[in-house]
């Protein structure tokens, strides 16, 4: 997964959402899914009239939960019901026997857990999550989602998505507005940055975890070399101009570098 801004969304915070509720979408991700749908509804979360903001779970200071007001959770299972990367330091944080039963008193959250049916352990790490939030005191706003990676994930998602809207407009006691949002336009730009040794590789069988240490976002690009990349989500963060794309993606753009 790329890496992008951990804090979220970076306008999440800025002055036009002063005083709008504010709505934290965690995703646990691994090949983008998750982590896109939760930029796109923090996207949603605004034309809606809140302060939304897509955060990674991974370097998230887990104990913040407790402060939380209002979370939903879009939870990729990889492996054999595990959780993915980002998610695995949460995940044995909100399992651990450690965590109290009254640990998030005023979190409202809700979860919806992407999967595939094919594997045993279908959602697993979504349904867990769901279940360790109420354990855990929290307060849960609608039933878990299911998306369904071997059918219809986007219905599945865009249905549970519905359900969500009104819960939520219901719990704030706001009016659902009808859904324009911002189309994404995805609007960074890649340099080269590395030698031959390490460019990027067009093979659907690379290791996902081998070296592109020579590849950064940054402001230009330079030669004219023909490149493709597997990218798994076409958001990023382009003012954090110095960060590495370090994992095998499921979408793949070209580049002309
Ligand atoms: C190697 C691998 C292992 C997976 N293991 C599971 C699993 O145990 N249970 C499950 O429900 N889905 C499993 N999936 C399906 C993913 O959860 C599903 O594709 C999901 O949409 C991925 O979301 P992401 O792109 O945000 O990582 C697995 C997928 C892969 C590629």
């Amino acid at each position: 997964m790329i890496k992008g801004d951990k804090k979220g969304s970076a306008s999440a915070d800025s002055k036009e959402n002063e005083g709008k509720p504010l709505i934290t979408i965690f995703f646990g991700s691994q090949s983008g899914t998750a982590q896109t749908f939760a930029y796109e509804l923090a996207e949603e979360a605004k034309s809606q009239g809140f302060n939304g903001k897509a955060v990674d779970l991974e370097g998230y200071e887990n104990e913040e939960l407790a402060n939380e007001k209002f979370v939903v959770f879009l939870m990729a299972t990889f492996g054999e019901g595990e959780p993915t990367d980002n998610a695995v330091q949460f995940y044995e944080w909100i399992t651990s026997n450690d965590r109290q039963p009254n640990t998030l008193p005023s979190t409202t959250y809700s979860v919806f857990a992407l999967g595939n049916r094919q594997y045993e352990h279908f959602c697993a790490i979504g349904h867990k999550t769901d279940k360790r939030m109420e354990d855990l005191g929290g307060k849960r706003l609608l039933e878990i989602g299911e998306g369904d990676d071997d059918g219809s994930l986007d219905d599945d998602y865009s249905a549970w998505k519905s359900k969500f809207w009104e819960a939520t407009h219901a719990h704030f006691g706001t009016t659902a507005t009808a859904q324009v949002v911002k189309a994404f336009a995805p609007s960074f730009t890649l340099a080269w940055a590395g030698s031959a040794d390490s460019k990027a590789a067009d093979d659907e069988n690379e290791d996902p975890n081998a070296n592109r240490t020579g590849m950064y976002c940054a402001g230009a690009a330079a030669t004219t070399k023909f490149i493709s990349y597997k990218l798994l989500c076409c958001w990023y963060d382009v003012q954090n101009t110095n960060c590495k794309l370090i994992q095998n993606t499921n979408r793949r753009i070209a580049l002309n570098v």
